[in-house]
């Protein structure tokens, strides 16, 4: 198993939102076996999860599949309990992604980092998503560290999830590259559409980006998104064959 953290100190840089689109991919076209732990106490991502209930029903209804289920499971854990919960969960997933609070006790957050062997940090480009950005870079840094004195996979990526294209973008990844984070090459664009989140249904599914008014284009971001994530996460391949 895999465990993906997706972690900035700022709050609204984008985490659940990236979180969101690629277990979602992963598990519904990639055949993944996904779990989804909701560390953060604002529970974004459960409180989605709920409102996709209805959106499981009629699905249900529509493929007469009273047994059909949600691509992956989403379960709530306190920051202190996630490292032990991880060793538990280790056999029954390939893919354990982690969404963490944007502020929390630094300890129990650097517990749960130093325990993921991947760390996507989306990164925004505005003066104080800059400075909350550099600082967490600070932290990662000394992490890394101590990963690799104690012989542990530790991978932290900067991710553009929201892309603008503006100057402070450019000026954001500069500052990654001065600090030694290495960066995804794949970006998710700045769009109405992320905001549609499901967590069931996959922004690679063409259907499903018609009926929320999507352009057929977002399939080959987040497709290239995921690749990307499997190629640098070294993930095996998928146990279960990818749907699409
Ligand atoms: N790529 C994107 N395009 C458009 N809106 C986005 C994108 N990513 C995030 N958002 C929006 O930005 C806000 C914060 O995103 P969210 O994922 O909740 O951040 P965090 O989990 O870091 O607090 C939300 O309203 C979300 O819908
Ligand atoms: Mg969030």
């Amino acid at each position: 198993m895999k465990t993906i953290s997706i972690a900035n100190q700022k709050g609204g840089a984008g985490k659940t939102t990236l979180l969101v689109v690629l277990a979602t991919a992963l598990a519904v076209n990639y055949g993944y076996r996904v779990l989804v732990i909701d560390g953060d106490p604002q529970q974004s991502i459960t409180k989605l999860r709920a409102s996709d209930e209805p959106a499981l029903a009629g699905e249900r209804e529509f493929l007469s599949d009273p047994t059909l289920d949600f691509p992956y499971p989403v379960v709530s854990q306190e920051l202190a309990a996630i490292p032990d919960y991880l060793a538990q969960v280790e056999e029954a997933f390939d893919i354990t992604f982690i969404d963490l609070p944007g502020r929390a006790d630094s300890s129990l957050l650097n517990d749960v980092l130093a325990s993921s062997e991947v760390v996507l940090v989306p990164m925004q480009a505005t003066f104080l998503d800059q400075q909350a950005t550099l600082d967490f870079l600070a932290i990662l840094h000394v992490l890394a560290e101590y990963c690799k004195k104690e012989n542990l996979e530790f991978q932290p990526f900067g991710v553009t999830s929201r892309k603008t294209a503006s100057r402070e973008e450019k000026e954001m990844n500069e500052f990654a590259d001065a600090a030694g984070l290495a960066r995804f090459a794949s970006t998710l664009g700045n769009r109405v559409a992320y905001t549609r989140l499901s967590s069931l249904f996959s922004f690679l599914d063409l259907d499903y980006l018609k009926r929320i008014d999507a352009k057929p284009s977002i399939e080959q971001e987040v497709r290239a998104m995921c690749d990307e994530l499997v190629a640098k996460a070294n993930l095996s391949p998928a146990t279960v064959p990818a749907t699409v």
